[in-house]
C-alpha cells in the first residue's frame, strides 16, 4: 500500500485547512495511508476535522530540544500535543533557505523518535550535484548523517526529493527515481517516497514502480481534487 503525503508548506489558513480536510477525509479508505503536513496553526483543527478517518496530520518541521528559550521554534512534543502523528525533517527548503545542517537534522530525528512522531526524512541532491554525478553519494551521506546512532528507526520514512525537481514542474523520470530509490534501500531499511513535482498526470506511473513506496506532494496537494486524484490513482 502506497503512502501518500501532501506538504502544504506555508499555505492555508485554519478555515481553508478544515474545508480541505472535510472534502478529502471521507474519501480516504480504511487501510489507505494518506497524510497531510500542514502549517503549525492548522494541525489541531485539521486533526479535529479528520477524526474518524484514517487521514493522518503531521508537521513540517520541529526543534530538537525538549523545550527552551528558542523564540519562534516548536518542540516535537508540542506537535504531538496538537495531534500530529508525523513530521517532515530536513526538507530541502529547510536545508537550503533556513540553513539546516546534517547535524541539526540528526538531532531532530532523534527527538522525533523519542516523542513518538514518525519522522519523514527528506533527502536529495541539488542540480549542481546532479550534473556532476554525485547524487548517489549525496543521498547516502544525508541518510547516514541523519540516522547514525538512532536506536529505533522502525517508524522512519524516507522521502527522496531531487532539489532540481521541487516546485519546478520538472519531475525526475521514473527510471531515475527508481535508481535513486534503490540506493536509498541499500543504505537504509525504510519505505522511500518520491517527491518533486508529483502531479495527477505522473503519480500513477511513479507509484507503479516496486522501489517507490509512495509520494510526497507539494503544489498538487493544495487543491483537494488534484490531491484526491493522486490518492485514488
Ligand atoms: P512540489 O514539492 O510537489 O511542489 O515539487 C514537493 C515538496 O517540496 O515536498
Amino acid at each position: 500500500m502506497a503512502l501518500i503525503i501532501g506538504n502544504w508548506k506555508m499555505y492555508k489558513t485554519i478555515e481553508e485547512a478544515i474545508a480541505f480536510v472535510e472534502r478529502v477525509a471521507p474519501r480516504v479508505g480504511e487501510g489507505q495511508e494518506v497524510g497531510l503536513a500542514v502549517p503549525f496553526t492548522a494541525i489541531h483543527p485539521a486533526v479535529e476535522a479528520a477524526k474518524g478517518s484514517p487521514l493522518l496530520i503531521g508537521g513540517q518541521n520541529m526543534h530538537s530540544a525538549e523545550e527552551g528559550a528558542f523564540t519562534g521554534e516548536i518542540a516535537g512534543r508540542m506537535l504531538v500535543d496538537a495531534g500530529a502523528s508525523f513530521v517532515l525533517l530536513g526538507h530541502s527548503e529547510r536545508r537550503h533557505i533556513f540553513g539546516e545542517t546534517d547535524e541539526m537534522i540528526h538531532n531532530k530525528l532523534k527527538k522525533a523518535v523519542e516523542v513518538g512522531l514518525r519522522p519523514v526524512l527528506c533527502v536529495g541532491e541539488t542540480l549542481e550535484q546532479h550534473r556532476s554525478g554525485e547524487a548517489k553519494e549525496v543521498i547516502a551521506h544525508q541518510l547516514h548523517a541523519a540516522t547514525e546512532g538512532v536506536a529505533d528507526l522502525s517508524s522512519l520514512v524516507v522521502a527522496y526529493e531531487p532539489v532540481w525537481a521541487i516546485g519546478t514542474g520538472e519531475t525526475a523520470t521514473p527510471e531515475w527515481a527508481v535508481e535513486m530509490h534503490k540506493r536509498c534501500h541499500e543504505v537504509i531499511h525504510a519505505p522511500v517516497l518520491y517527491g518533486g513535482s508529483v502531479k495527477p498526470s505522473n503519480a500513477a506511473d511513479l507509484l507503479a514502480r516496486d522501489e517507490i513506496d509512495g509520494v510526497l506532494v507539494g503544489g498538487a496537494s493544495l487543491d483537494p481534487e488534484s490531491f484526491l486524484e493522486i490518492v485514488g490513482g
